[in-house]
């Protein structure tokens, strides 16, 4: 069996969030001997580009409204990926600094024409299509409809929602970039007034999967204005839970830590990893640490947090350090949060990898005080780094964290995103940290969980194989 996924991201070659951790790992897990398994994705001007070596297999142009677009295919050249990967190359549209800009319509749709292109040339087509999210959501309408791509229509595409937020709406004066179909079809493109394809793909897909399998029900009742597209199409839906790369994501190996460690000698690895980086951050090494990694938005809880870490330190002895970037108010809250409580708080505006392994290491608790998380992968990194997480009850989280209140309980779980539930939580926390014992038998056993992607590569291939 052969499969091609389809996606912006894919790390380490371009990673903007939880996507690219996906993309860089599944195809890994999906590979043996009757299976290989496949990326293509765009290539964009990064320093991953830049350092690495791509060698060129194809070369075609598009006829793009009115234009015509040279772009070629290249191919990675590093064994250690594990599963090949292909890059479309546009210079004048995909290759820009920045995986995400304000021409993306034009870019993510020239570049599914390009990736059908090219698979329409292939002497080995795929068994399976894989598409991620609404940047390659036209591909399994185009697949099933364009006159070009006929000969690819039997071809089984599946859709993976990592996040229904955003759906890629673009107007009908785009139509006509779209190559040539059937316009008594043109409803399945539609969705309130617009081409809208993340709905497409919904409609269009042979399969709709989504990260989580509570995210999947949650859909179905509020989907950002697909819920009721998702329950009509319910049969074809199935919620299957993220992995992660246990092997990217190792303390024992994790080239990012200052110490590296494992499960008998966690206690001295993550103490030796929080001095450092206490240090390097200027905070209180002996308190409880919180940290909070990831995109400042609404969706991940960002815009209350700063007044939850503020109430916290203001009456607890505990320190804080966040890693993100997003809106500029609340990046500028988080960063006004500095001065005032200075050696116990610190945070880092920006994007950096390395730092956020050490993070992962580092920490005592992990916070997620998310309004919507398809699954998440930050939790997961935190189990495997013996960090405690303190999560929102929702989506991929509620999948995956369990309230030490329960029966094995591991995580602190708040059911809304407020102040006061997120500083109770923290609260919770605090008082764990201080009862020793049982604080270092949780860490002993979350990094003990398997979250590794075998179970979930099993379950899209049982899905593959189901399609009819
Ligand atoms: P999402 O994809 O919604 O942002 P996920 O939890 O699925 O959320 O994945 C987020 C990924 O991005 C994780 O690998 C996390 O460590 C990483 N990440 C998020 N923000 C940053 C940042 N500022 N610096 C480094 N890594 C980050
Ligand atoms: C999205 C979601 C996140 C998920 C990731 C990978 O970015 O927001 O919850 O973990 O995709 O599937």
């Amino acid at each position: 069996m052969k499969i091609i996924h389809v996606s912006a991201e894919c790390y380490p070659i371009a990673k903007i969030g939880g996507l690219a951790d996906v993309v860089g790992a599944l195809p890994k897990y999906q590979q043996d001997k009757n299976t290989i398994s496949e990326v293509i994705m765009p290539l964009y001007d990064n320093t991953f580009t830049n350092d690495n070596s791509f060698e060129t297999i194809f070369n075609s142009q598009i006829i793009f409204g009115e234009s015509t677009v040279n772009y070629s295919i290249v191919k990675l050249e590093d064994s250690t990926l594990q599963f090949p990967v292909y890059c479309v190359n546009i210079p004048d549209y995909l290759y820009k600094t920045y995986v995400y800009s304000n021409d993306d319509v034009d870019r993510f749709l020239l570049f599914q024409i390009a990736a059908l292109d090219w698979i329409l040339t292939l002497q080995q087509k795929p068994n399976v299509i894989h598409c991620h999210d609404h940047h390659t959501g036209l591909i399994p309408f185009m697949l099933q409809e364009c006159f070009k791509y006929k000969e690819l229509n039997t071809i089984p595409v599946v859709t993976t929602i990592h996040n229904a937020q955003y759906q890629g709406w673009f107007g009908y004066d785009k139509l006509h970039l779209i190559p040539k179909f059937n316009l008594d079809n043109i409803g399945l493109l539609d969705w309130d007034n617009c081409i809208n394809p993340l709905a497409t793909a919904i409609k269009c897909a042979w399969r709709v999967t989504t990260v989580s399998p509570t995210y999947m029900e949650e859909l179905k009742v509020e989907a950002n204005g697909l819920q009721h597209l998702l329950n009509h199409e319910s049969k074809k839906c199935v919620g299957i839970l993220n992995g992660i790369d246990t092997t990217v994501w190792n303390p024992e190996t994790d080239n990012f830590l200052n110490y590296n460690y494992n499960i008998s000698n966690l206690e001295k690895g993550k103490a030796a990893n929080k001095e450092a980086l206490c240090k390097q951050f200027n905070l209180d090494y002996d308190k409880p640490l919180f940290a909070f990694i990831g995109r400042l938005v609404g969706e991940k809880g960002a815009d209350v947090l700063p007044f939850a870490l503020e109430k916290a330190l203001e009456n607890n002895d505990c320190s804080v350090i966040v890693l993100g970037s997003g809106f500029e108010n609340i990046q500028n809250h988080l960063s006004f949060l500095k001065s005032k409580y200075e050696g116990r708080y610190n945070v880092f505006i920006g994007y950096d990898e390395a730092l956020s392994h050490q993070i992962y290491a580092s920490a005592d608790f992990l916070l997620m005080p998310s309004r919507v998380e398809p699954c998440g992968l930050n939790q997961l990194y935190a189990l495997r780094y013996g960090t405690i997480p303190i999560v929102r009850n929702v989506g991929g989280l509620k999948d995956t964290v369990k309230d030490i209140s329960q029966l094995n309980g591991f995580g602190i779980c708040h059911n809304h995103v407020s102040v006061d539930n997120i500083y109770n939580a923290m609260l919770r926390g605090i008082n764990l940290f201080d009862k020793t014992t049982t604080f270092k038998s949780i860490r002993k056993l979350i990094m003990q969980k398997d979250h590794s992607w075998f179970v979930s590569a099993k379950a899209y291939k049982t899905l593959y194989k189901s399609i009819k």
